[in-house]
């Protein structure tokens, strides 16, 4: 009994060190902004483009113009507006190019029904994932000067 505790602590501090390593080089940031490009390139690429520069397929036939999106920290004193994007992307904050809060230009994947923002949904978890991802994917892209 006492000889295989012994074996079971050597082989688990053994393994600690690649336990260690493992986990350092499996970083989440990858995963988030990959999985917001997804969305990206599913809901956005149309209007603000591949490279989300304002020129999507259907920019040229839009008035307003669809942004470019690689120069908001630029144009917010160096930092990605997070939340100024996020109000814009979940309707709080209207915008002409984006529809109406009812009928969002890129359908309901980002809009929580205004009698479920105070409480707690799966559908409210979900809208606030997909936000995430995609605020982080468009904070990749940022260009800076
Ligand atoms: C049907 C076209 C269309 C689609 C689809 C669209 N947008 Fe836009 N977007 C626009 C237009 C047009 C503007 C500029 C509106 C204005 O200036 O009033 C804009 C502006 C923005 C802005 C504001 C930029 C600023 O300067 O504050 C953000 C952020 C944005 N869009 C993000 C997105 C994201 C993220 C998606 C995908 C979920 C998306 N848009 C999908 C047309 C679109």
């Amino acid at each position: 009994m006492v000889y295989s505790l012994k074996v079971v602590l050597i082989l688990s501090l053994s393994l600690l060190p690649l336990g260690g390593a493992k986990s350092a080089a499996w970083s989440q940031e990858p995963e988030i902004i990959q999985g917001g490009r997804h969305l990206y390139e599913k809901f956005c690429v149309t209007c603000h483009g591949p490279k989300a520069k304002g020129d999507g397929s259907l920019a040229a036939s839009l008035s307003p113009r669809p942004a470019d999106l690689t120069q908001l920290t630029r144009l917010h004193g160096g930092q990605f507006p997070f939340w100024k994007a996020y109000r814009v992307i979940d309707g709080r904050q209207h915008l002409e190019g984006h529809g109406t809060r009812d009928m969002p230009v890129y359908g309901i994947w980002f809009r929580i029904p205004d009698d479920e923002v105070s409480i707690e949904t799966e559908w409210a978890d979900q809208v606030r994932g997909r936000i995430w991802q995609l605020l982080s994917y468009l904070e990749s892209v940022q260009e800076r000067s």
